[in-house]
């Protein structure tokens, strides 16, 4: 973090046992220049000491509204963050925040600040899917709070489902990236957006493949993005090998038409969808049972079309829905990349198209993009060498942009 003065944030515990792992966002947030007062609930303090939040923030832990009253700690701390997030929040938590309870100082510090405020539930799958706390979480996202979705995975005990704390350090990316919009209260609560990422593998037999290099870097970061911004996000993932973003259903495929069904399936209700998966655009006719074998003539691998995910969307599009393409191109003799691009947003028939010059060495598993964004409209945009999530947060502004008014 850059600017006159660090950011301030305030990191709320509330009584769960993934308690712990808010030492790991504490200290994330700490590592990137960010000022931090944790904010612990009484009972967060039976799973954590006082003297470690202390430690790792660097300051006295406020716990409770009577404790150095003159400060009117349960109106200044709020006042003075520039962020608020709540790891782990419990079902509990979730119920007071939404009834506006503040007979605590985490509580206080909610209703006092005007800062962006996110919230990683943890619990069992039977309390985070209860009527009561569907409720509540509504409640608290049409407040402009971004509630992340839980991930899905082991929970405290034998069992596993949806409930566990996303992994702390993608909860801190989200609050990294609130404060880097500077205070801009999410702008795509109560949208769904679908994002597909990464590479298709067509299967030859069971140990090879037709790939493509696609790291899914930029998928990932704008489904992580998204979520950042208050989107419920569905990530459609094709064979990446990089940590779930925080708050983002991820739904694994492998093949082109597995992910043409998970997308479509994902489609119905959304109101935008980022293709940046790179889809093979053929697959072998005949996948061998048994491994082939080198001693035999090379074999000829006769390859069938796939169906163009993007255009049968764009088929397939309900009213309002945005679809948006992506295109790594080079220049040839044919024309420009600019020339290829324009050429591919019409056959598509999407809204916007991002293109992605591949002739340089950016691209595939690079840090950085070079890309212009095209709009149906004719709009033309270009972003020089961004970090991904810098391209992430253009696309979702010129999705937001062409996103019709939420009733
Ligand atoms: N795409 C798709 N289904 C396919 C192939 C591509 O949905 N079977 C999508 C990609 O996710 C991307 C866009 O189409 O958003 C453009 O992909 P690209 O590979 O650049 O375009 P192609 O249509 O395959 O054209 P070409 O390879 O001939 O340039």
């Amino acid at each position: 973090m850059s600017g006159a003065h660090a950011p301030h944030v305030i990191v709320g515990v509330t009584g769960g046992i993934a308690a712990y792992k808010a030492c790991e966002v504490i200290r994330r947030l700490t590592e990137q220049g960010v000022d931090v007062t944790v904010v612990p609930t009484l009972s967060a303090l039976r799973f954590v000491g006082e003297a470690t939040f202390a430690a790792l923030s660097g300051h006295p832990v406020a716990t409770d509204v009577w404790t150095e009253v003159q400060d009117v700690p349960h109106v200044t701390l709020g006042r003075h963050a520039d962020a608020v997030v709540v790891v782990p929040a419990t079902a509990d938590f979730l119920a007071r925040a939404a009834q506006g309870r503040s007979d605590d100082l985490l509580g206080a510090v909610l209703l006092t600040t005007r800062a962006p405020v996110v919230v990683a539930p943890a619990m069992h799958t039977e309390m985070w899917e209860h009527p009561a706390t569907r409720a509540n979480v509504a409640t608290l996202r049409s407040r402009g709070i971004v509630v992340l979705e839980p991930a899905v995975g082991r929970l405290t005990g034998p069992d596993s489902g949806k409930g566990r704390l996303p992994e702390p350090t993608s909860i801190a990316d989200v609050v990294l990236q609130a404060l880097r919009r500077g205070g801009a209260l999410p702008d795509l609560l109560g949208r769904h957006v679908v994002v597909s990422a990464g590479g298709t593998r067509e299967p030859i037999d069971p140990v090879r493949f037709i790939g493509n290099r696609s790291s899914g870097l930029q998928g990932y970061a704008l489904a992580a993005m998204a979520a950042g911004r208050g989107a419920r996000v569905t990530l459609v993932s094709a064979n990446v090998d990089l940590a779930d973003p925080a708050g983002v259903d991820v739904v694994r495929v492998g093949t082109a038409a597995e992910l043409d069904a998970a997308v479509h399936a994902a489609a119905a209700d959304a109101d935008a969808i980022i293709m940046a998966a790179a889809v093979a655009d053929f697959a072998p006719v005949e996948v061998a049972d048994h491994k082939l074998k080198k001693d035999v003539a090379p074999p000829a691998i006769a390859l069938r079309r796939n169906r163009d995910v993007l255009a049968s969307l764009v088929e397939a599009r309900r009213p309002g829905q945005v679809i948006v393409g992506f295109a790594a191109e080079t220049g040839d003799a044919e024309g420009s990349v600019l020339e290829h691009a324009t050429r591919k947003l019409a056959v598509k028939g999407c809204d916007l198209l991002v293109v992605n010059d591949v002739s340089g060495a950016e691209g595939f598993g690079s840090a950085t993009n070079t890309i212009t964004i095209l709009a149906a409209n004719g709009s033309q945009q270009a972003f020089h060498s961004m970090s991904k999530q810098a391209v992430a947060d253009a696309v979702l502004d010129a999705i937001a942009e062409q996103l019709p008014a939420s009733q």
